[in-house]
């Protein structure tokens, strides 16, 4: 991209539709493409077998028990989507005020990577790491006083995140915005020999407004007292997202995320020219329900919508997106 435009051209002997007139023309100059490489597929999974339960507030995104994830999986390898993001709900007598259930071996997410990573060996797995599926709070960290305790939280997480890559995953996704953690979760990692697992931080993280169906999805929303706005970022904010990028990248990052998406281009866009690591951002379920929710009322287009979000992201700078629309997408990207 030209960082100055220093020769201008002018009307008439410059036209600037010519390039626009004839579709092979269009592609010919297309600055920005989207490809199935760029997605990053999150998908809910339950307890049960055989089981499937709509999310209310999602349209078209179903919460999936194990064996149906499995299937579900495949398909999506197939299309050629290089990752899945698996988020679990927690049966609510699982879940306590310091989180625990995260950090048994045993518990849904585990269950659900092992049995992905068995079956379909050749797609990227990621895992969250934060408390709230397991917090009785609703809260990423474990609270204490009124106020989400950042150390001792940290010390969850890194058992949270040994669990998940011992289980099979091989992307650990800190979501929960304490400082620090991704020093901690790296060294702890490295200290179990899991040199070659990858970190991809949510490193610009705001306290939105646009997460509340993944709440619904997981089943956090009732139990959420209150807001995070202790530790997740301020919307006002654009530099501190680079000091968060900045901190993350020396304490270990493979990978940076910003979040929410279409919102938050511009951060995108920063943290790419500033730092031109692997930048990825969320599209997450509040996009997700917006777009849906109109479409299926007819007064969106969804596919179109849904590819000409997708590419926006690309043009900020993303290197790939994490949507619920990434089958969708696939399967877009591929008939044409
Ligand atoms: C939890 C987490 C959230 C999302 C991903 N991981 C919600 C939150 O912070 O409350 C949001 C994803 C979405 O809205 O699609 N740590």
């Amino acid at each position: 991209m030209p960082k100055r435009f220093s020769t201008l051209g002018r009307y008439p002997s410059t036209r600037l539709r010519r390039n626009r007139r004839e579709d092979w023309s269009r592609r010919l100059v297309a600055e920005h493409k989207l490809s199935v490489d760029d997605l990053i597929w999150p998908v809910f999974v339950q307890e049960g077998k055989n089981a499937r339960t709509p999310v209310d507030s999602m349209p078209g995104v179903d919460r999936l028990s194990v064996d149906l994830l499995v299937d579900a999986v495949k398909e999506a390898r197939d299309l050629g989507i290089p990752a899945v993001a698996l988020f679990p709900e927690t049966d609510p007598k699982s879940k306590t005020p310091d989180g625990r259930e995260a950090y048994n071996p045993g518990n849904l997410v585990c269950r659900a990577t092992t049995a992905v990573k068995k079956a379909v060996p050749d797609i990227g797995i990621m895992t969250d790491v934060a408390l709230d599926p397991f917090n009785s709070d609703g809260h990423d960290g474990i609270v204490r006083d009124g106020y989400v305790q950042n150390d001792e939280t940290l010390d969850a997480l890194i058992k949270q995140a040994i669990v998940q890559t011992e289980a099979g995953a091989d992307i650990q996704a800190p979501s929960d915005m304490m400082d620090g953690r991704i020093g901690a979760i790296r060294k702890a990692l490295d200290g179990k020999g899991f040199i070659h697992a990858q970190i991809m931080s949510y490193a610009a993280k705001y306290a939105s407004a646009f997460y509340n169906p993944f709440r619904d999805a997981i089943g956090s929303s009732g139990a959420l007292k209150g807001d995070k706005k202790t530790y997740q970022m301020d919307y006002a904010n654009s530099d501190e997202a680079l000091r968060e990028v900045g901190f993350d990248i020396e304490e270990g990052a493979d990978m940076v995320m910003v979040k929410p998406g279409l919102p938050y281009l511009d951060i995108v866009h920063r943290v790419k020219e500033s730092f031109g690591v692997p930048t990825y951002a969320y599209q997450v379920s509040g996009e997700y329900a917006m777009l849906r929710g109109a479409a299926d009322r007819g007064w969106l287009d969804w596919d179109k919508v849904l590819i000409e979000t997708l590419t926006s992201f690309k043009r900020a700078g993303c290197d790939g997106i994490l949507t619920y629309g990434a089958v969708d997408a696939a399967r877009l990207l591929k008939s044409k």
